[in-house]
């Protein structure tokens, strides 16, 4: 009998992303161009924002992030940023290594992303950002957080890596705080193999972030387009600008053969996303008798959910360990729900924490995430249910 595998993410590389990707390799073009251009306004729209800037990660994208932050509100080393306590760990790796500290707020028992009445117990004369973390496709509550950051004069940085066009009260996530943060790495919403985009409405935020990315170059020249049909005074501006950098930068670009994947990827956005929440749908369906074994996701009034993947939760004694070594030998992948503050690099660096995180601490122990990609059908959601029902014997 032909085993069924059920993966976390798939390459769903379409006939429109080769095409895309074949047409830039005959233009000769693999420095930013047309089809990261085109890419970049249509996903800065979709996010409600004036500005996508592309870049090779979504770490990239967070790491210019708090790095333009630090330079335009002058923080200082040693200056704090609010971090969930459960999120992937590059997350906070980026504010350690701007030589910020990353001061970890535990998460909702019920969503898994940052708890915002947690806030307040965090908060020091150093504090200076938060960086709520949009879980596995579901946007965090952004109401108090931005309330908060307001009251608190704090700057926000979406880690939106996990959520592409979700909303929390009809507002799209990248779109709250001063920069969005996203990635396109695979098994992600949009795949590129790698990438990341941060969002902005701030114009001078996303010329710092474009810099960043590219050497700390002048913002005058970014593309190799930028001085054709250029003559006299304005060519010459140009051309003194083209290696003159004024801040300590990355090489954080992308080639135009991601932009075209991702051009591609975005104009069927629709399909992914409906695919996605209808598995997720019949997940939650088909695993609805199961809720004394396992918490299911929840959805909060007012948000949508894009569905990266799909996380469950252990309860009533179930043992994750013993579960999840039986779905994989059933083929179905499965991953710990991104425990960050019991890594062995957290605890060497900040000790054992996670008495002070009585909800991260549970989730450390008990949650885990399965795929509900687009390219899963009926066949692998019956047999991740009928798997699961195997196991509790139901
Ligand atoms: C919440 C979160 N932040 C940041 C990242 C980093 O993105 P990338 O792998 O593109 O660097 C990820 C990646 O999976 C993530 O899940």
């Amino acid at each position: 009998m032909e085993k069924i595998i059920v993966p976390i993410g798939f390459a769903d590389i379409g006939e429109r992303e080769t095409k895309y990707v074949n047409e830039a390799l005959k233009n000769k073009r693999l420095s930013y161009g047309p089809f990261t251009q085109k890419f970049e306004k249509l996903f800065a729209h979709a996010h409600g924002c004036k500005y996508a800037l592309t870049s090779n990660s979504g770490t990239s994208a967070l790491r210019v992030a708090i790095a333009a932050l630090k330079e335009k509100y002058s923080w200082q080393d040693g200056d704090e940023v609010l971090v969930p306590a459960i999120t992937f760990i590059a997350t906070s790796n980026i504010v350690i290594m701007q030589n910020l500290k990353p001061v970890f707020v535990d998460v909702d028992p019920l969503t898994y992303n940052l708890d915002p009445s947690q806030l307040e117990k965090h908060l020091t004369s150093r504090t200076r950002a938060i960086i709520p973390v949009h879980l596995s496709g579901l946007p965090c509550d952004m109401e108090p957080i931005m309330q908060f950051a307001k009251k608190h004069n704090l700057r926000v940085v979406e880690d939106s890596c996990e959520t592409m066009f979700a909303t929390c009260d009809k507002k799209p996530v990248g779109s709250f705080g001063d920069i969005g943060c996203f990635s396109t790495y695979v098994a992600h919403i949009l795949v590129t193999g790698v990438g990341g985009i941060n969002t902005t409405n701030n114009e001078e935020l996303a010329i710092m972030m474009r810099s960043l990315c590219n050497h700390g170059r002048d913002s005058i020249y970014m593309s190799i387009d930028d001085d054709d049909n250029l003559s006299g005074k304005e060519l010459k501006t140009i051309m003194d600008a083209r290696f003159k950098f004024v801040r300590l930068g990355y090489s954080f670009r992308i080639t135009e053969l991601e932009g075209a994947l991702a051009l591609g990827q975005f104009e069927r956005k629709e399909q992914i996303l409906a695919k996605r929440q209808e598995n997720a749908k019949m997940l939650s369906e088909g695993l609805s008798d199961l809720q004394e074994f396992l918490q299911l996701p929840t959805v909060p009034k007012g948000r949508t959910h894009s569905f990266m993947f799909y996380p469950l939760v252990c309860k009533g004694g179930a043992d994750r360990e013993k579960l999840t070594l039986f779905l994989e030998e059933a083929g179905i992948e499965t991953r710990h729900l991104l425990p960050l503050i019991n890594q062995p690099i957290y605890i060497k660096l900040f000790g054992e924490l996670e008495g002070k995180y009585p909800v991260a601490a549970n989730l450390n122990k008990n949650a885990f995430y399965i795929g509900c990609h687009q390219h899963l059908g009926k066949k692998e959601i019956e047999h991740v249910v009928k798997t699961l029902h195997k196991f509790f014997k139901k």
